[in-house]
């Protein structure tokens, strides 16, 4: 195998796909622009979904990417040798151009050829099919064509290889490729999906050929697509042949850092190590969060909510290895200077990155402060020195004072906490969020329904009325979220909007409606579209075609997503609520309603 660094990876991977008709894109925000089904970009397809879907895209049918994704899913693992909750993906798509055939042959090609992976350390799982879809023989051949054993190669069922992109959209079966290490499993049906760690998965080629809709039924999609993710961090791990990712280079200097500050060992003791290596992840994760353009602030809300749960998580493992909570700062600035070269927005945002983990880490220790008063309290009623599972959850969705925590006060003075009653709690609140947040996000702009095109386009016409009507050409997006009924908008401004202003951007709004303007459409490179004074995030590579979406005299912003054809489609636009959402960032919840 090829020893690389994560630099070098990167390179191979976007040439070797470039000299197969790939065009290069940019990473989105991890933010996601207008996908309500996702709080943040968790894989490289997500920005791609009306492409996907049809749409055609600016820069061809063949396309490769590093897309910075989240997946907080995985929180709990974090700390063992493979899951980031930040993590890079190497992607490569063909929309509606070539399928699994070549989709396999590209990776093998990469892996064996530019990688030097030996064919025997390579094992393939593909889907075995169900009443959905049927059986994928067709790619098993195509790897047993090009020399992977067939014993290496596995069928796997839905659970394993079948990728949804969210509750709804485009999907399909899948072949994942692994890495076969060196561990040693003795179970007879071990296999890829075995969790033993004897296959790492490092690739994943989804051959997105459904759309799965609200109802749960799946139906073809206009075009056959290739959606393939390949972890960057993983990658690095498993060509280096060390034994976490915490090894490899993208945490270097940053783990020596914690030790510093901690005077502490890596790898001394199991509590010590699992500490450190979620330090690193979650200020990894949070300085890219708070980095992005889109960037929020820590909240009790949503992509903010996360946020405040990774800085106040790695506070908390801090004090377990006896490292000042400020020491933080001190190891997102290591990940800022690590990152800047090739993500600029975080030399960019530098000094907003340190000023709010600095404030996050006040706020924390303010929250710690009273939740030890509870405790004190609560621990006066305690009945057989056991204190209750639903007063332990209650003093962490209150007071925000974490189970651990709870747990280590309450041994101080011989009482135990109920653990698994806790646990029932948080599980039960868990359900309650859950049915709200299907609630929120049903019918999100994946599906691309009337209703979500026609308030997806009146955002671009909110973005133009408040920059106009507020007399600020600063205020900008800084979040969209769009179900069937509504629009959200958040925008950066510092305080609440007067009835008149409001009354003021409904009549702009509803004016431009009433001029029955045709919507339209050019697919210019991100350079043109800056001169033409477009709004929207430039964050594409230079000469990247991009779309931009004109209304008039009124709104020019580069946009992906499906737009209407003209604003006599809107209807009337009326501002339901605007509140705060967070420091400096307002919110405006609006509706259409039907002219007719
Ligand atoms: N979307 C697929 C995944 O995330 C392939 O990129 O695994």
């Amino acid at each position: 195998m090829k020893k690389l660094t994560s630099l070098q990876l990167r390179e191979k991977y976007l040439q070797f796909f470039e000299s197969k008709g790939h065009s290069i894109i940019a990473s989105s925000s991890l933010i996601p622009e207008n996908d309500p089904s996702v709080l943040f970009t968790t894989a490289g397809m997500h920005p791609l979904v009306p492409y996907l879907l049809g749409e055609s895209h600016p820069n061809g049918k063949r396309l490769c990417d590093v897309q910075k994704c989240i997946r907080t899913g995985d929180i709990d693992e974090i700390g063992d040798a493979t899951h980031c909750t930040f993590f890079e993906m190497l992607g490569n798509w063909s929309l509606g151009d070539y399928f699994k055939e070549d989709s396999i042959k590209f990776s093998f090609e990469f892996l064996t050829k530019s990688l030097e992976i030996p064919i025997d350390k390579i094992a393939v799982t593909v889907f075995e099919g169900d009443s959905d879809a049927p059986r994928d023989d067709f790619s098993a051949g195509v790897w047993a064509s090009l020399g992977i054993d067939k014993n290496n190669i596995f069928f796997l069922a839905k659970e394993h290889n079948w990728w949804n992109s969210g509750e709804t959209g485009p999907c399909g079966g899948d072949t994942e490729i692994f890495i076969i290490t060196d561990k040693k499993c003795d179970k007879p049906d071990c296999s890829p999906a075995c969790d033993c760690g004897k296959y790492v998965e490092i690739w994943n080629n989804v051959f997105m050929e459904y759309n799965k809709k609200a109802d749960g039924k799946y139906e073809k999609l206009s075009q056959q697509n290739v959606d393939t993710g390949m972890g960057l961090e993983r990658t690095i791990c498993m060509l280096n042949g060390v034994s976490s990712v915490y090894e490899t280079d993208f945490f270097s200097g940053a783990i020596e850092l914690v030790c510093k500050l901690s005077g502490k060992e890596y790898l001394s003791d199991e509590e010590t190590t699992k500490s450190m290596r979620i330090i690193a992840d979650h200020i990894r994760t949070a300085t890219f969060i708070l980095g992005d353009d889109k960037g929020v602030t820590p909240s009790n809300m949503d992509q903010g909510y996360v946020l405040r749960r990774l800085i106040r998580r790695a506070v908390r493992y801090a004090r377990v290895i006896g490292m000042e909570a400020c020491g933080i700062l001190e190891v997102s600035k290591c990940f800022i200077a690590k990152y800047s070269d090739i993500y600029s927005e975080l030399a960019k945002n530098a000094d907003k990155i340190i000023v709010e983990l600095q404030k996050e880490i006040d706020r924390f220790s303010k929250t710690v402060e009273n939740g030890l008063k509870e405790i004190e309290k609560v621990l006066k009623y305690v009945q057989n020195n056991m204190l209750n599972g639903k007063t332990a959850f209650r003093l962490y969705d209150t007071f925000g004072f974490p189970l651990e925590m709870t747990v280590e006060i309450c041994k101080e003075k011989g009482v135990e906490v109920d653990v698994d009653g806790y646990h029932k709690s948080f599980a039960e609140h868990q359900l309650k969020s859950q049915k709200g947040a299907e609630q929120k996000f049903k019918g999100g702009l994946a599906d691309s329904g009337d209703a979500t095109i026609n308030l997806h386009t009146a955002t671009h016409l909110l973005n133009a009325a408040l920059k106009k009507v507020l007399g600020d050409d600063n205020i900008m997006q800084r979040g969209s979220n769009i179900t069937a009924e509504r629009l959200r908008f958040d925008f950066n401004f510092d305080r609440p909007l007067t009835a008149d202003e409001k009354t003021s951007i409904e009549s702009m709004i509803n004016g431009i409606i009433a001029e029955k303007i045709d919507i339209e459409c050019e697919e210019i490179t991100v350079e043109q579209a800056k001169e033409k004074g477009a709004i929207g995030v430039f964050e594409s590579k230079y000469g990247q075609l991009v779309k931009v979406f004109t209304i008039g005299s009124y709104s020019k912003e580069i946009c992906g997503g499906p737009h209407a054809k003209n604003t006599a489609d809107l209807g009337v636009f009326k501002i339901q609520k605007e509140q705060s959402s967070s420091s400096g960032v307002r919110r405006i919840k609006g509706i259409l309603i039907k002219s007719n």
